[in-house]
């Protein structure tokens, strides 16, 4: 095998088909079955999106109230898995909470290795009803707080709000969340989405893939970036430091996180929908100078490299103002991409093949084994 063939990254490949979102390389768009995501976010709650993706069409007033009332119905989890939360140190990376918990999910759940599309919807609405009780457990035990019961009489994103921070915000900082929720929910074959269908191939459970989801989320490259962008922003900690900042960070041949796409080169059809709420959060809360910061770090990044910001970039400052801890920003990823992760897993479980690609080996040529040793 030469190495034209090597695709690096599966940079390019076209592995198989989907019928969940479909992203536009040349005009750097993206639909969720079939809507441009940007409509999605002007007209819809992140609850409607959620019921677009496992059901290809956006819901009804009254298949709206019923998926409503089954999220709503099972928000809380166990005491057990209350006290496993509770249990793990105090310095363990969220992201290592949030897969526990999917995995302890999966082995008391007597439907684990059940098959089958009804089962696997079941699984899902269920992680989706209860990954924003796990994050905000784990949230409110950093701060030494008693968990926060889920109130069956709020949305998904004021219930949230409520089970972290004991109150529900003005409405427009509930809407600016929403908004990032529905923009982070889908987004093809990213590589947490591939690892779960990778997962799902070998016949694997639906908790399984998502916990190894989770795993792939977590990185700084994928998911992680939106903490990894508030980090950088603190420590840039002005407008007036950026350009030496940058300087440094491209000298030492670092990567400037919340910049660049594998499939977009051009930008981001999310981070204008995104950019705005983050916008609505400045107004909301007065920090007008995070937003020169954040200003001046893209037109100084995108001016020397012609690399456009992807939707980590505002997002995580987004999560900032709404009062989030930094770490905690990948795990409220997790709760909204769960609808795209599984819509995916069932996906691939209807029409399976085993992904199983080829190496080129590059190690010692075959070799007898020394009797001599
Ligand atoms: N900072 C500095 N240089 C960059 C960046 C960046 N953020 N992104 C790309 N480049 C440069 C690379 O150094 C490379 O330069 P070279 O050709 O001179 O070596 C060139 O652009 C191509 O970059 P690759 O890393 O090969 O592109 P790839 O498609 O593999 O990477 C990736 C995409 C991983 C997202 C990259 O842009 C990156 O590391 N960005 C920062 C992390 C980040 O923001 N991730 C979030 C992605 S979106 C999401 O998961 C929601």
């Amino acid at each position: 095998m030469t190495d034209q063939e090597i695709k690096k990254g599966l940079a390019g490949v076209v592995v198989d088909t989907t019928a969940v979102s479909k992203v536009v390389q040349e005009t750097n768009s993206l639909t969720y079955r079939g809507y441009p995501v940007q409509e999605l976010a002007a007209n819809c709650t992140f609850e409607e999106v959620a019921y677009l993706i496992w059901n290809s069409e956006l819901p009804n007033a009254e298949q709206l109230a019923e998926f409503n009332a089954r999220e709503r119905g099972q928000r809380e989890v166990s005491q057990a898995l209350i006290d496993i939360v509770l249990g793990l140190p105090k310095d363990t990376h969220p992201m290592h909470v949030v897969q526990t918990a999917v995995a302890y999910l999966g082995a008391v759940d007597p439907e684990a290795e059940e098959e089958g599309e009804e089962a696997n919807r079941r699984k899902a609405e269920r992680l989706y009803a209860q990954l924003p009780t796990i994050v905000a457990i784990d949230h409110r035990r950093r701060h030494g707080l008693d968990p926060v019961a889920p109130s069956s009489e709020l949305s998904y994103a004021e219930n949230f709000f409520k089970m972290v921070f004991d109150e529900v915000p003005d409405a427009a900082v509930v809407r600016c969340f929403d908004v990032s929720m529905i923009l982070y929910a889908e987004h093809s074959f990213n590589a947490s989405t591939f690892t779960g269908r990778v997962i799902t191939s070998t016949t694997s459970d639906m908790y399984s893939a998502v916990a190894g989801a989770v795993g792939a989320l977590k990185g700084a490259l994928h998911g992680g970036a939106n903490e990894a962008v508030m980090a950088m922003l603190e420590e840039v900690e002005s407008a007036d430091n950026v350009s030496t900042w940058i300087d440094e960070a491209l000298a030492n041949k670092e990567k400037i996180m919340g910049f660049g796409h594998r499939v977009y080169k051009n930008g981001d059809s999310r981070v204008p929908t995104m950019r705005k709420a983050f916008e609505d959060m400045v107004s909301a809360k007065g920090a007008d100078d995070l937003l020169a910061l954040y200003n001046a770090f893209e037109e100084d990044f995108v001016g020397r490299k012609g690399i456009y910001p992807n939707l980590d970039y505002p997002s995580g400052p987004a999560y900032h103002l709404m009062g989030f801890d930094t770490p905690q920003f990948t795990p409220i990823f997790v709760m909204s991409r769960i609808t795209g992760w599984s819509a995916h897993i069932m996906e691939q479980q209807a029409s399976n093949a085993l992904i199983r690609p080829l190496s080129a080996y590059s190690g010692s040529e075959q070799r007898e084994v020394p009797t001599d040793r």
